[in-house]
C-alpha cells in the first residue's frame, strides 16, 4: 500500500497503527477469525474482545440508548458507515456470462479507476463509499454447495448469513454483496464448474471448459447450460471509523437506512417497538 492509512479510514490500522494480527491473534500457526468465504475457522475474533459494551458508550450523551440496541445491532453497523471509504474502489459485481464477447463499447472503459470489461473474465461493477446491506446473522453461514439445486428464476446465495429477528442470537450485521452471473446446468438445475487455466481463457470455448471441469469433479453435465445470477455475502468488519462518523438515531430512525420491512419488522422500531418489547422474540425464561 505504501503510506499510512488514514484514520478516518480506519481507527485501528490508520489511528492506532495496528496490524492485522492484533486482532487475528495468532496460536501456534492458527489464525483467529472466521470468514464468510471459508467453512472452518480456530477463533472468534471481535469487537468485545478489546472494548467493553458495557463501559464504551459511558462517555456518550446517548450512552443509554445507544447500550439498548446492543442485543439486536452489531458494533460494526453503526461503527462502519460505509465501505472502500479511500477511494480504492470494491468489486461489487462480476458477470462471467460476457466471456468470450467482443464489447467494443466497454473496452477500456473505467469505474473509479478500474476495467469493467475483460474479454476473459466478463463484466465488473465497482464501488466507493458503498452502503452496506443490512442484515440479520447469528454468526452461522448457509453455504451453496457443489451439486445443490437451485431456482434459475430468483438470485442463488452464494453462503447467506443466518438468523432472523426471532433469533435472540443474532444481529443486524452489515454487509457487502456481491453479486454475478455464472454458469448452471439447464437440465440439472445446479451451478456448473468450468476451467479456466489453459481452457477458457485460452479459447473461449464454454462447452469445453464446463465439459473438462465437469468430468474432474464427478458431476454429470447434461451437455445444455446458461447463467443464473448469485449473490455472495462478505461480512463488513474492517474500516471502523471515528466515532464521530458513527451512524447515529436519525441515520437509522429517519433516514431509513435501514431497510425494517426486510428485516421483518411491521415498521421503524423507535416509533412500534423493538422485537424485545413488542414479544417477537420468545425469551425463554430460566428455572
Ligand atoms: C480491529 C480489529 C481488526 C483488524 C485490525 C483486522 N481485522 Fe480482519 N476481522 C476482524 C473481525 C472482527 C472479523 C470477523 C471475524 C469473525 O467473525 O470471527 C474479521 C474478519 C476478517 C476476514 C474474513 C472476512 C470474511 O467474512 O470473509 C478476513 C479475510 C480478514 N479479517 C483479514 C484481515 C486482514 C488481512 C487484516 C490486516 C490488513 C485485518 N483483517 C485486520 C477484525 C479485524
Ligand atoms: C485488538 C483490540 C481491538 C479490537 C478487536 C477492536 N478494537 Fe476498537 N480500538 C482499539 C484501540 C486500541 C483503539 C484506540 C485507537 C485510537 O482511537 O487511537 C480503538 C478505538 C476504537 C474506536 C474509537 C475511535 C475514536 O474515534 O475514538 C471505535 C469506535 C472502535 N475502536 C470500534 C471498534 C469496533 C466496531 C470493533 C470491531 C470491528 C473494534 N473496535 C475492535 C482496539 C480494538
Ligand atoms: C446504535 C449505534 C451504536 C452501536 C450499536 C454501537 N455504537 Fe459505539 N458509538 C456509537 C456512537 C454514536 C458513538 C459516539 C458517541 C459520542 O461521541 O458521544 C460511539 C462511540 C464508541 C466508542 C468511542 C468511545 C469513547 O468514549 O471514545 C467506541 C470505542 C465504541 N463506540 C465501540 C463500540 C462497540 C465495541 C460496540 C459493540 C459492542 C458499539 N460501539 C456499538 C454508536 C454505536
Ligand atoms: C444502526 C441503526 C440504528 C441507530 C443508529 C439507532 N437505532 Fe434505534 N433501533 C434500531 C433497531 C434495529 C431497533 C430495533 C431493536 C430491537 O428490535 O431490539 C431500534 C430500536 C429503537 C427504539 C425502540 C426500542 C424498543 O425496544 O422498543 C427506540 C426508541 C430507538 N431505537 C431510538 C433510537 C435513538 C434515540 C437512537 C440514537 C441514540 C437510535 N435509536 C439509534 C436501529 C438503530
Amino acid at each position: 500500500m505504501g503510506g499510512k492509512i488514514p484514520r478516518e479510514i480506519d481507527v485501528h490500522m490508520g489511528g492506532a497503527d495496528m496490524t492485522c494480527q492484533d486482532c487475528h491473534v495468532t496460536k501456534n500457526h492458527q489464525i483467529a477469525g472466521a470468514s464468510t468465504m471459508l467453512a472452518t475457522y480456530s477463533a472468534r475474533v471481535s469487537c468485545t474482545d478489546c472494548h467493553d459494551e458495557k463501559t464504551v458508550h459511558a462517555n456518550s450523551p446517548a450512552g443509554k440508548m445507544i447500550a439498548k440496541h446492543l442485543k439486536t445491532v452489531a458494533c460494526e453497523t453503526c461503527h462502519i458507515p460505509a465501505i472502500a471509504r479511500g477511494g480504492i474502489a470494491t468489486k461489487l459485481h462480476w458477470d462471467w456470462s460476457y466471456v468470450g464477447k467482443e464489447m467494443k463499447e466497454l473496452e477500456g472503459k473505467e469505474e473509479f479507476g478500474r476495467e469493467v470489461y475483460a474479454k476473459h473474465k466478463g463484466v465488473f461493477k465497482w464501488g466507493v463509499n458503498v452502503i452496506p446491506t443490512y442484515m440479520w446473522y447469528n454468526g452461522k453461514v448457509e453455504r451453496y454447495l457443489l451439486g445443490d439445486k437451485l431456482d434459475p428464476n430468483t438470485v442463488l446465495d452464494l453462503n447467506k448469513p443466518m438468523g432472523s429477528i426471532k433469533d435472540p442470537k443474532a444481529k443486524i450485521y452489515p454487509f457487502k454483496v456481491h453479486t454475478g452471473k455464472q454458469p448452471y446446468d439447464v437440465k440439472y438445475k445446479y451451478l456448473l464448474p468450468f476451467r479456466v487455466w489453459k481452457s477458457l481463457w485460452s479459447d473461449y470455448n464454454w462447452q469445453k471448459a464446463i465439459e473438462l471441469s465437469a468430468k474432474e469433479m464427478g458431476l454429470p453435465y447434461s451437455g445444455n447450460f446458461d447463467f443464473v445470477s448469485t449473490a455472495y455475502y462478505i461480512s463488513v468488519r474492517h474500516e471502523v471509523a471515528p466515532k464521530e462518523m458513527a451512524l447515529t438515531c436519525n441515520d437509522c430512525h429517519f433516514k431509513r437506512r435501514l431497510d425494517w420491512k426486510a428485516l421483518g419488522y411491521p415498521d421503524d422500531p423507535a416509533l412500534v417497538g423493538g422485537r424485545f418489547t413488542r414479544g417477537i422474540v420468545k425469551v425463554k425464561k430460566s428455572k
